[in-house]
């Protein structure tokens, strides 16, 4: 099978970041056949609606960029039980103009990582929120919520911690193998869209009132 390329978003600009420390070590870490690259969003503009009929350049390179991937990993620290801005602002940029998001069945996978002892697990289950609205199939297991991030990382970067470290590769090879349910699919088997894309609106409304 052909190597699949994957994108890695990071949901924290900090230069000594845990999450890119971990993000970096996926990077290493992933089997042959999947490819990871850091894709970075910390330069795009915020989302604002009255700019896309002309939006900005970073808008759009991202968005290219994205269409390329086979699948999407997400590592993200915490910020008050929930994303980080930064990276619910790429979310936001890469689901629009309506009708041509860029994350829609693309699979994707979620790591959260907190010096923190439940791990960014508010930040990992709010992320998914979302995840199933733009319609990626996000895989579930290993969950992976790493906490007492301060006490994981060497000098260079590396994890020390046997049990996070195969953790870790657990998770991108997992990931290999999800990614392979969707990418070998036949179109009908492939996610769709839900029902009841209300154009006004912009959005999709699947709730029973
Ligand atoms: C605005 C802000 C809110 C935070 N909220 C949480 C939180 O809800 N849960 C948590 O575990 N850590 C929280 N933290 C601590 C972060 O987990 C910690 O700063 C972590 O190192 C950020 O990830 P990074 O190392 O990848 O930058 C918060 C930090 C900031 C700056």
């Amino acid at each position: 099978m052909e190597t699949k390329n994957v994108s890695v978003l990071i949901g924290s600009l900090r230069k000594e970041s845990f999450n890119r420390k971990m993000a970096m070590n996926l990077v290493s870490l992933a089997p042959k056949s999947m490819n990871l690259e850091i894709l970075e969003i910390g330069h795009l503009p915020m989302y604002n609606q009255d700019l896309d009929e002309n939006p900005p350049e970073a808008w759009r390179e991202f968005r290219q960029r994205l269409n390329r991937f086979d699948g999407v990993i997400f590592v993200t620290p915490e910020y008050n039980r929930s994303v980080p801005g930064v990276l619910k602002n790429a979310i936001d940029i890469g689901s629009r103009p309506y009708g041509k998001s860029v994350w829609d069945g693309k699979p994707a996978a979620v790591m959260s990582v907190s010096p923190g002892a439940t791990g960014g697990f508010g930040a990992n289950h709010h992320l998914r929120q979302s995840l199933v609205f733009l319609n990626m199939p996000v895989m579930q297991q290993p969950e992976a919520y790493i906490g007492h991030a301060s006490d994981l990382f060497g000098d260079q970067g590396a994890i020390t911690k046997d049990s996070t470290r195969q953790l870790a590769i657990n998770f991108v090879e997992a990931f290999d193998a999800w990614t392979n349910r969707f990418l070998r699919a036949e179109p009908e088997l492939k996610p769709k869209q839900a029902l009841g894309k209300t154009k006004d609106l912009g959005t999709r409304d699947n709730t029973i009132q």
